[in-house]
């Protein structure tokens, strides 16, 4: 029932992290000696095992070191503890398999694929089986589920893992609707992200993200945030909202795609430099100033979170050239805070400053 529980809970877009229970109860012999034959034999004292973890969503950011929280207990309580097992999983976002993160055995744990070496469990109380994950990365957010099995039956819960960040709609350089689902995947990752979730870009909807372009999201759905309905943008007679033209065929069809990119380690500042610049000249005068030509996901992380604010465009590594405004003023584009785009201009241009990073 256990894994029944888990199918209905799934295609749900946001999974309260109750604390459940199968309803089985095993059996422990008489006098509290274990008859070690599972289910159905001796006497069922009615004892429960119950796993807790928090219901509300976990917020952290990139590079941070995070705990989920998880305990378990038995209703009523045993008084002689017994072995379990933990196996903490990631669920997967988009029908892909989920993932291993990490198995414990008495003291004896194992983790796995990208996890290995940055997941520890943490046992500072009685019955506390919660995940340490160190070194966030963007890829890590989503719902983990946290399995006890104590040899009979096993119990588990789900928590959510939330990182904060930005979600920023990504064009290709020769225009609309360019990019494959795999080259969305590419492109986002070349600007230091990756393809943002359902979830994601309706968070970013909420907070006011309006786009008239359809991009790729995680699922292979093909999604545009609308806060101002209007004619072109499908129309005046649908609400406002995120509006789905469903799930589309990940090689044949092309869109833009929005990315997400989580808070950064480093800094983004536009280069002092007495001249504008070309773009090859650009590259390299970040690399004069210790630093790297930023990317776009970088820039707009700095922008979200640093409040970085400049009125002057500035080449960036994919080629395109950008400006930040956290606080609107005459004579600095548009109206409302956003990272304002000249597109991808001739390299050969000598109109643009340039945006660096620098990892610390
Ligand atoms: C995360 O934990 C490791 C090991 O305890 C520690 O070295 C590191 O400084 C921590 N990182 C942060 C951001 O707290």
């Amino acid at each position: 029932m256990g894994r029944l529980l888990l199918l209905l809970l799934l295609p749900l877009a946001r999974v309260p992290a109750l604390p459940l229970y199968n309803g089985f109860y095993y059996s422990n012999g008489p006098g509290g000696q274990n008859t070690g034959n599972g289910r159905g034999e001796g006497v069922f004292n009615g004892v429960k095992l119950v796993v807790e973890m928090p219901e509300e969503t976990l917020f952290s950011h990139r590079g941070a070191n995070v705990t989920l929280p998880c305990h378990y207990r038995y209703e009523p309580a045993l008084v002689t503890p017994r072995p379990v097992r933990i196996k903490w999983w990631k669920l997967s976002e988009n029908g892909a398999p989920e993932q291993d993160v990490l198995v414990a055995i008495g003291l004896r744990h194992r983790s796995f694929g990208d996890y290995r070496g940055r997941v520890h469990l943490r046992q500072d109380r009685e019955r506390e089986v919660s995940l340490e994950i160190r070194d966030l990365r963007p890829e890590d957010y989503g719902r983990y589920r946290c399995e006890v099995i104590d040899g009979l039956e096993d119990e588990s819960g789900l928590v959510e893992l939330e990182l904060r960040g930005v979600v920023f709609p990504y064009q290709h350089p020769q225009g609309r609707y360019q990019l494959t689902f795999h080259e969305a995947k590419r492109a986002c990752e070349e600007q230091d992200a990756v393809v943002a979730s359902f979830e994601q870009l309706f968070r970013a909807w909420e907070e006011g993200l309006d786009w008239c372009n359809a991009g790729w999201l995680q699922d292979a759905s093909v999604q545009y945030p609308i806060t101002l309905a209007r004619q072109p943008c499908g129309g005046l007679g649908l609400a406002p909202g995120v509006r789905s033209y469903g799930p589309r065929h990940r090689r044949l069809h092309r869109y833009d795609v929005f990315c997400f990119t989580a808070a950064l380690k480093g800094r983004v500042y536009y280069l002092e430099h007495p001249e504008k610049l070309t773009l090859a000249e650009a590259r390299e005068a970040c690399l004069e100033d210790d630093a790297q030509i930023a990317k776009v996901g970088q820039l707009f992380a700095a922008w979200k979170f640093r409040g970085l604010d400049r009125c002057d465009a500035g080449w960036l590594a994919d080629g395109s050239a950008r400006y930040p405004v956290a606080h609107p003023r005459p004579n600095c584009g548009s109206p409302e805070p956003g990272v304002r785009s000249f597109g991808f201009p001739d390299p050969q241009r000598r109109e643009y400053g340039v945006y660096c990073y620098r990892p610390r």
